[in-house]
C-alpha cells in the first residue's frame, strides 16, 4: 500500500506541473472487471484533439509504476482496457478508487491528465476462513454467554460489502447473532436458552453471511456445538421402596436383593455410587452393599430370633454430590436352630420307695425360641420306668411316679427327658435325673434256711460254736440290721437258752454247757430274726441239734455179780455135756452204736480147754467133757469189750466149781476165801475197814437211787410188774441193733432202781440210771435156778454189787 501511496503523490506531483504548462483534464468512470477492449472514453473528442494531432504528438499514456490497464488507441482516440481492472485488487477497501493517467503529446509537449474512476461491482462473496467451526460448551453456561465467532470477510465494498449475518436454525436454539452495526468484522452467539445435554447433546448450526450486493451473494459456515454434560441429575432409583426375604442363618455373601439407580448425565456425571445409609449398628454390622452395583449381600449372622425384619436405607450418590435413596424392607424367615432348652425349676433327689402314685418328682419348664413350628414342643421320658410326664400348661411339664417304686429291685432311676420340636429337622435336648429312691422296712429278715439241723459231738467244751444261721433283710442299712434272737422254749423242762445261747449280731449258736448224749440225744429251738426298722420285722427259723455219742462210757458187767469179800460160783456138775452152758457174762454199755457193741473175750482161765466165752453173747459153755479130774475150783476172766474208737473195756471174773454136790463145793470154796496167807491182824483190819467202807457206800448208793429215782419216774412211763425179781426177757444170740440209740436197748439196756425196801419195789426199764443193782440171767427157764444159786451163794444179794469201769 505504501508503494501505492507513493505511486500516487508521484501523480500528483506530474498532475501539479502539467496544470503549469496545459490545461486538458477528463475524467471518466468505469466499473471493475470491464473485459479487454473495452471502451472507456473518447479521450481526443474530449479533449478536443483532432486525430493528427494525436498521431504527430505521438500521444502516449504515462502511468508511472502503476500497471497499464488502460491502453490508448490513437486511431479513434479513445481509452480502452487494456487489462481487466480488479477494484478490490488496485484499492483494497479505499473508495473512491480510480487511476490517473497523463496523456503526453511531443511538438510541443503537452500534458493531459485523465482520471478513471473505477467503480465496485459487487463480484466478491463474503467468506468465511473455515468451512466449519466447532464449539464445546458445557450444558451448565449460564443465559447470556457470549461466544465469539470468526467474522467472514467481503472484499467488496459499500453496498456490495458485508452487510449482514444470519444463524439458522434460530427457532428454538438459544444461539443469537449480534451484529455491531459498522464494524462487519465482530459477530458473537449469545446464549438465550438453557442447554440440556440430556435432550440434545449436538448443535448444529450454520452462521450466513450476506452483502448488499445485487444480486446479494452470501457464504457460511458450519457451527457445531456440542453439549458438554454438566452434573445437572440426581441419580434416581427405580423403585423406593424394595421387598425382599432372608432366611436366618444365611451364609455370608447371600444376595438380599439388587437396587437399581439411574442417572440422566453422562460420563463420570453419571457414575452411581451405592452405600447403606441406616446409621443403626445391626443393619451396618448384618448387610453390606457394592458400591457399584448395589447388590446387598449379607455379611453377619441373621438371627430371626434378635430381629425379624430390617429396613436398609440405600443411598445411590453420583460424584456431583447429588443423591436419591430407596428403602429395602427384610423379612426373615426363621429356621429351627433353636432347641428346646430344659429348664429344672425343682427337683426331689430322693423319694421314698412307698411314695403314692402322681407323686411330683420333678417340675420342668421348656423353651424354644424359635417360632411356629420350630418353636413347638414335645417331651417324653424313657421307657419302662414307672414315671411319666404330665404337661401342665404351656410348656411347664411335671415328672411324676406311675407306678410302684420298690427299692429292692431298682434303688435308682436315671430318667432321661427328651424335648424336641416340631421343626423340620427336629431339634432336641434331654437332661437325665437321677431319682434315688430310699428305703422304707417293707421287708422282713428272711433265714437262709426254715430249719437248720446241726450236729455237736458230746462233752463238748462249753461255749462252743456249734454253727451258725444267718438271715438277710432285702432293705438297706438299718431297715436291714438283722440281730438274732433266742426264742424262749424249753427242752425237757430246762430252758432252751441254758442249753444254747445265739449271737445277736453274728448269728452264730453256742452252746452254753457240755452236752451228754446219754442224758439228752437232740433238742429243737427257734431263732427269730429282728431287723432295725422302725417297727422292726421279723422271721424265724427252727434249729434242731443232734447230739452226738462218743464212746465215754466203758461196759458195765451187771452179771456175774462182782464181789471181793464173799464168793459167787457157777457150779457144773461133772456130768454136764460137750456145751453146756455155765453161766452167761451180760455187760451193757449206756453208749449208742458202735460204742455200744460188746465183745466177750476169755482172758484168763485156769483150764483154757474146758470153756469158752460165746464172743457175742457172753455164754460160757464147757467145751469138752468134765472129768473127775478137773479141778473143782475153776476160774475164769473175761473181757467185755465195747466198739468205739478207741474201745473201753471191763473184764470180769467168774468163778466155777465143778461139783456133784454142795458141801463139796462149800468145802472147797471156803478155800476160795482164805487162798492167800493173810496176817490175822491183818485179816482183821481189812474186814473192818471193809464193812465200814460197804456201809457208807451202801447209803451213799441208796441216797443217790432215791433221788434218782424219784426224778425218772416223774418223767418216765411207769413199768409195774408183779414179779420181784426181773423178768428176763429172751436174749438173742447175735447183737440185734434195734433203733438208733444202742443194740441192747430193749434187752439189757434197762435198770433196777430199789429203794431201801428193795425186794418190793418196782422194776423200771429204760434209760440207764448211772448206779443200779441190776438182776438178771439169760433165759426163763434157768431164771429160778440162778436166782436161788445167787442167794444160795451170796446171801444177802444187796450187798454185793460191783461195779467195774
Ligand atoms: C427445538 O426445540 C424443540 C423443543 O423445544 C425441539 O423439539 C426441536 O427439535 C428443536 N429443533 C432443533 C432444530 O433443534
Ligand atoms: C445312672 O447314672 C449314673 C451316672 O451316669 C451311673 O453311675 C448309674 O449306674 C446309672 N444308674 C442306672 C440305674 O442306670
Ligand atoms: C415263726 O414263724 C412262723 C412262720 O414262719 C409263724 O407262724 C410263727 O408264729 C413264728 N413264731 C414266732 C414265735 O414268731
Amino acid at each position: 500500500m505504501s508503494d501505492r501511496t507513493m505511486a500516487r503523490q508521484v501523480l500528483l506531483f506530474i498532475w501539479f506541473l502539467s496544470l503549469s504548462s496545459a490545461l486538458g483534464q477528463v475524467s471518466y468512470s468505469i466499473p471493475e472487471e470491464m473485459a479487454k477492449g473495452s471502451l472507456v472514453g473518447n479521450i481526443a473528442q474530449d479533449l478536443g484533439l483532432d486525430l493528427k494531432r494525436l498521431k504527430s504528438g505521438k500521444a502516449r499514456i504515462y502511468t508511472g509504476d502503476s500497471a497499464e490497464y488502460i491502453e490508448l488507441n490513437k486511431e479513434r482516440g479513445v481509452l480502452l482496457i487494456k487489462e481487466r481492472i480488479d477494484r478490490e485488487a488496485l484499492c483494497g477497501q479505499t473508495t473512491p478508487c480510480a487511476l490517473h493517467l497523463q496523456i503526453i503529446l511531443e511538438n510541443p509537449m503537452e500534458f493531459f491528465t485523465v482520471t478513471i474512476e473505477i467503480t465496485d461491482v459487487n463480484d466478491n462473496t463474503p467468506i468465511f476462513k473455515k468451512r466449519s467451526v466447532v464449539f464445546k460448551i458445557s450444558e451448565s453456561v449460564i443465559l447470556g454467554s457470549k461466544f465469539m465467532l470468526e467474522p467472514a470477510v467481503d472484499l467488496d465494498v459499500g453496498i456490495n460489502g458485508l452487510q449482514s449475518y444470519m444463524l439458522k436454525p434460530t427457532d428454538n436454539l438459544s444461539l443469537k447473532f449480534k451484529n455491531q452495526a459498522g464494524d462487519g468484522k465482530h459477530v458473537e452467539m449469545v446464549l438465550q436458552k438453557p442447554l440440556d445435554r440430556e435432550k440434545q447433546n449436538e448443535i448444529n448450526l450454520v452462521l450466513t453471511a450476506v452483502d448488499g450486493g445485487d444480486p446479494q451473494l452470501s457464504g457460511s459456515i458450519d457451527i457445531h456445538i456440542t453439549v458438554l454434560d454438566a452434573n445437572d441429575n440426581a441419580p434416581v432409583f427405580m423403585q423406593s421402596v424394595y421387598k425382599a426375604t432372608v432366611t436366618e442363618n444365611a451364609p455370608k455373601d447371600t444376595i438380599v436383593s439388587t437396587v437399581s439407580a439411574t442417572d440422566a448425565d453422562e460420563g463420570i456425571n453419571s457414575k452411581i455410587e451405592y452405600s447403606i445409609a441406616n446409621m443403626e449398628d445391626d443393619v451396618q454390622r448384618l448387610f453390606a452393599i457394592n458400591r457399584d452395583n448395589g447388590q446387598v449381600s449379607v455379611v453377619g449372622i441373621i438371627d430371626f430370633e434378635r430381629a425379624r425384619n430390617y429396613e436398609i436405607r440405600v443411598q445411590a450418590s453420583d460424584q456431583g454430590g447429588l443423591t436419591d435413596s430407596c428403602k429395602i424392607i427384610v423379612d426373615v424367615v426363621d429356621i429351627n436352630d433353636n432347641a428346646p432348652v430344659i429348664n429344672i425349676m425343682s427337683k426331689t433327689n430322693v423319694i421314698a420307695e412307698n411314695s403314692a402314685s402322681e407323686t411330683v418328682v420333678t417340675m420342668i419348664n421348656v423353651q424354644d425360641v424359635d417360632s411356629g413350628d420350630n418353636g413347638k414342643v414335645q417331651c417324653s421320658v424313657n421307657e419302662n420306668i414307672p414315671f411319666s410326664l404330665k404337661s401342665t400348661n404351656n410348656n411347664f411339664f411335671s415328672l411324676v411316679t406311675d407306678g410302684d417304686l420298690d427299692r429292692e429291685r431298682e434303688s435308682e432311676y436315671n430318667i432321661s427327658v427328651t424335648c424336641a420340636d416340631e421343626g423340620v429337622p427336629s431339634l432336641s435336648s434331654s437332661v437325665t435325673l437321677s431319682l434315688q429312691i430310699s428305703d422304707v422296712n417293707d421287708n422282713a429278715p428272711v433265714f437262709e434256711q426254715s430249719s437248720y439241723q446241726a450236729s455237736v459231738q458230746e462233752n463238748n467244751t462249753p461255749g462252743l460254736s456249734i454253727f451258725t444261721v444267718r438271715a438277710r433283710d432285702a432293705d438297706f442299712n438299718q431297715n436291714a440290721r438283722v440281730s438274732y434272737i433266742l426264742e424262749d422254749s424249753s427242752v425237757n423242762g430246762v430252758p432252751v437258752s441254758s442249753l444254747v445261747s445265739v449271737s445277736a449280731d453274728s448269728g452264730v449258736i453256742h452252746a452254753v454247757r457240755s452236752f451228754d448224749y446219754e442224758q439228752i440225744k437232740e433238742f429243737q429251738f427257734r431263732v427269730k430274726a429282728q431287723d432295725g426298722g422302725s417297727p422292726p420285722l421279723s422271721s424265724n427259723a427252727s434249729v434242731k441239734i443232734l447230739i452226738q455219742d462218743q464212746n465215754d462210757n466203758a461196759p458195765q458187767v451187771l452179771y456175774p455179780v462182782q464181789s471181793g469179800a464173799s464168793v459167787v460160783a457157777e457150779i457144773v456138775p461133772r456130768s454136764a455135756d460137750v456145751g453146756y452152758l455155765v453161766t452167761k457174762v451180760v455187760a451193757v454199755d449206756v453208749d449208742s452204736g458202735q460204742n455200744a457193741w460188746l465183745s466177750y473175750k476169755l482172758h484168763k482161765a485156769t483150764d483154757r480147754a474146758l470153756f469158752e466165752v460165746g464172743a457175742q453173747n457172753g455164754e460160757i459153755r464147757t467145751v469138752r467133757q468134765v472129768t473127775d479130774k478137773d479141778a473143782v475150783k475153776q476160774r475164769l476172766t473175761v473181757v467185755v469189750e465195747d466198739n468205739g474208737q478207741p474201745s473201753r473195756s471191763a473184764t470180769v471174773n467168774v468163778n466155777v466149781a465143778v461139783a456133784d454136790s454142795f458141801p463139796e463145793v462149800l468145802s472147797e470154796f471156803t478155800d476160795f476165801t482164805h487162798d492167800k496167807e493173810y496176817n490175822d491182824n491183818l485179816t482183821f483190819s481189812l474186814v473192818l475197814a471193809l464193812a465200814v467202807v460197804s456201809f457208807l457206800f451202801i447209803v451213799s448208793v441208796i441216797a443217790i437211787l432215791s433221788v434218782k429215782c424219784y426224778r425218772w419216774r416223774r418223767e418216765r412211763m411207769f413199768y409195774k410188774s408183779g414179779a420181784n425179781l426181773p423178768v428176763i426177757p429172751y436174749y438173742p444170740p447175735l447183737y440185734a441193733d434195734v433203733g438208733g440209740t444202742g443194740t441192747l436197748q430193749h434187752v439189757y439196756n434197762y435198770e433196777v432202781c430199789r429203794t431201801t425196801d428193795s425186794r418190793k419195789s418196782d422194776v423200771k426199764y429204760g434209760r440207764p440210771c448211772s448206779e443200779s443193782i441190776i438182776s438178771l440171767d439169760t433165759s426163763g427157764t434157768q431164771t429160778l435156778t440162778h436166782a436161788q444159786r445167787g442167794k444160795l451163794v451170796s446171801g444177802d444179794f444187796d450187798d454185793q454189787v460191783r461195779l467195774s469201769y
